[in-house]
C-alpha cells in the first residue's frame, strides 16, 4: 500500500485527478469506480476542468457505481444515482449509456445486487476504484465487520453512518434510508488499481486502522492491504494519527 500525504483536499483532488486522467490517456474506454459524499468531489472538480481545457477525452470512458440506496426512486435528488449523474457525469460530460449502477428500487434486491456483480465482472472489471472512506473505516457501504470477501449485496446502515448522512437529508435522520447496497469488499479488491482518499480530521482515527492496524474486519478499509496496488491519498489533517 502506498501512502501519499498532501497539504489538503485540493491537492488530493489534483493529484487523483491526474491519475485518472493518465489513466484515459492510456485507455480511453477504461472503467472507473466512483464513489459519492464530500470527499471526492476535488476530485472530480479537477478532472472536470482537464475536460474543459481538452487536456482529456472522456467519450470513450465508462463509469460504475460503488454503492446506492435502496428504495430511493432513481430520480430522488440524493440517490447515488441522481448524485452520481449531477457530480461525475455531467460536469465529465459522460453519458448516461455509459453508466452502470445497482438498482436500488429492484423489487428483489438480492437478484439485483448478483446481476450488477457480474455486469462489473462482464465489462472486464474496474480498471480504477475511487474510495472515500466512512468514519467507522466502511468503505462502500461495507460497515465494520463485513466479510472481507464479501460480494455485491444488501446492508444494513450503521447508526453513525445515518447520523453521518443525514446532512444530505435536511439534517432528518428519518429521512436517512436503512438499507443500502454495495460492492461487496471482495468485489472492491478486483479494482485494478484502489485509490481511497481522506480528508479533515474527522477521519484520522480511520485512517490509522486502515494504514497501520491489522487487516481486519472490524475496519473495512484495512482490506485495501490486500491489493497489490492500492493508494491512499490522505491530507495533513487526516494523517495526524499515522
Ligand atoms: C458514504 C458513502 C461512502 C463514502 C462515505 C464518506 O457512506 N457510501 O462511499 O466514502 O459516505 O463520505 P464523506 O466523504 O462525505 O465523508
Amino acid at each position: 500500500m502506498e501512502v501519499v500525504i498532501v497539504p489538503d483536499a485540493k491537492a488530493g483532488g489534483a493529484l487523483i485527478a491526474g491519475a485518472m486522467a493518465d489513466l484515459l490517456r492510456r485507455t480511453s474506454d477504461a472503467l472507473l469506480g466512483v464513489a459519492t459524499g464530500s470527499t471526492p468531489l476535488p476530485v472530480y472538480e479537477a478532472l472536470a476542468a482537464q475536460v474543459r481545457s481538452g487536456a482529456v477525452d472522456t467519450s470513450r470512458a465508462r463509469i460504475a457505481q460503488l454503492d446506492e440506496y435502496v428504495g430511493l426512486p432513481a430520480d430522488h435528488p440524493e440517490s447515488y444515482r441522481s448524485v452520481l449523474r449531477r457530480e461525475v457525469l455531467e460536469p465529465l460530460g459522460i453519458g448516461t449509456d455509459a453508466f452502470m449502477g445497482p438498482d436500488g428500487t429492484a423489487e428483489d434486491v438480492q437478484a439485483a445486487c448478483e446481476t450488477y456483480d457480474r455486469a462489473l465482472a462482464e465489462a472486464g472489471g474496474v480498471d480504477l476504484q475511487l474510495l472515500g472512506i466512512g468514519t467507522d473505516g466502511h468503505i462502500g457501504f461495507n460497515e465494520p465487520c463485513s466479510s472481507l470477501a464479501s460480494r455485491t449485496r444488501i446492508k444494513t446502515l450503521t447508526e453513525q453512518t445515518r447520523v453521518d448522512n443525514a446532512r444530505f437529508f435536511d439534517d432528518d435522520i428519518d429521512q436517512v434510508p436503512y438499507h443500502v447496497i454495495t460492492q461487496g469488499i471482495g468485489t472492491i479488491l478486483e479494482a485494478r488499481h484502489l485509490i481511497l482518499l481522506a480528508t479533515g480530521e474527522g477521519k484520522a482515527d480511520a485512517v490509522a486502522a486502515t494504514v497501520e492496524g491489522p487487516v481486519a474486519a472490524v475496519c473495512p478499509a484495512s482490506a485495501l492491504q490486500l491489493h497489490p496496488h492500492a493508494t491512499v491519498v490522505v491530507d495533513e489533517a487526516a494523517a495526524t494519527k499515522l
